[in-house]
């Protein structure tokens, strides 16, 4: 494990960055699993701002988001789809066919989850997996008590994580109580795994998920088993790590 500690939010997004555009001038046509939240808001502005300096391109590059919201309409403002429509897909050279998120719009779940999980190997498996991490521990929408071999299905969110995600939801209406999202087998499958974990209020789950046992109670200490895992941090998340 790979651990980078920052003074604050802007360092480690610099950062985060840097790993993504070196791997993209690398290889041009990388899969990238991406998060929504407020953790890569920073990375994907860095992001932006290296492709308006003509830094790199995403021409070749191909993504898959890890989970949605399962419940909200087409186009809601409160989507991932929209989330990274605006701070991300939106300012940088991608179209449609190069980016995915689960169908949450399907009529069969099921198969629309295993159609999920057969496009990510049939689009050679995602080479960089970026993280964040929830009050609770948890990695995409899996919660405490999901299975490390999990793979890509319709969930329940614990009341933490949809309390926690009320500050999207600035309209009033109730955060939905089920998401489709990628599962921890799925995430540990990819290439290479970046962490990311901003503020205080993180410090916690992410000693726990580092430093604890691992266990199905913290999902990201699940994480430990992934042979190129890169934990960044700021001062405040990573307060609670042994040096
Ligand atoms: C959300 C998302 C996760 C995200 C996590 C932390 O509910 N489903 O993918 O990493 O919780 O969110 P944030 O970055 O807003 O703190």
């Amino acid at each position: 494990m790979k651990r980078f500690v920052g003074k604050n939010a802007r360092e480690v997004s610099h950062f985060a960055a840097e790993l993504i555009s070196d791997l993209i001038k690398k290889k041009p046509n990388t899969v990238l699993g991406l998060p929504a939240g407020k953790t890569p808001i920073p990375i994907y502005r860095e992001l932006v701002r290296r492709f308006e300096k003509g830094q790199i391109g995403f021409q070749g590059v191909s993504t898959f988001n890890l989970d949605e919201y399962v419940g909200l309409a087409s186009g809601h403002p409160n989507s991932y789809r929209s989330f990274m429509q605006e701070h991300l897909f939106g300012q940088i050279n991608v179209s449609p066919s190069q980016v995915r998120f689960p169908d949450v719009a399907a009529s069969d779940a099921e198969a629309a989850t295993a159609r999920y999980e057969e496009a990510i190997q049939k689009g050679g498996g995602i080479d960089l997996q970026l993280l964040g991490i929830g009050l609770n521990g948890h990695i995409a929408f899996n919660e405490p008590g999901s299975s490390f071999a999990s793979r890509t299905r319709v969930v329940t969110l614990a009341e933490t994580t949809r309390k926690a995600n009320t500050r999207e939801f600035t309209s009033g209406e109730e955060v939905p109580r089920q998401a489709m999202t990628m599962g921890i087998g799925t995430i540990l499958e990819a290439q290479k795994v970046i962490l990311v974990a901003l503020g205080g209020s993180k410090s916690k789950a992410l000693a726990q998920a580092l430093e604890g046992p691992p266990t199905e109670d913290v999902p990201a200490s699940a994480l430990r088993g992934h042979p190129d895992l890169t934990i960044l941090a700021d001062l405040a998340a990573a307060k609670r790590l042994s040096p």
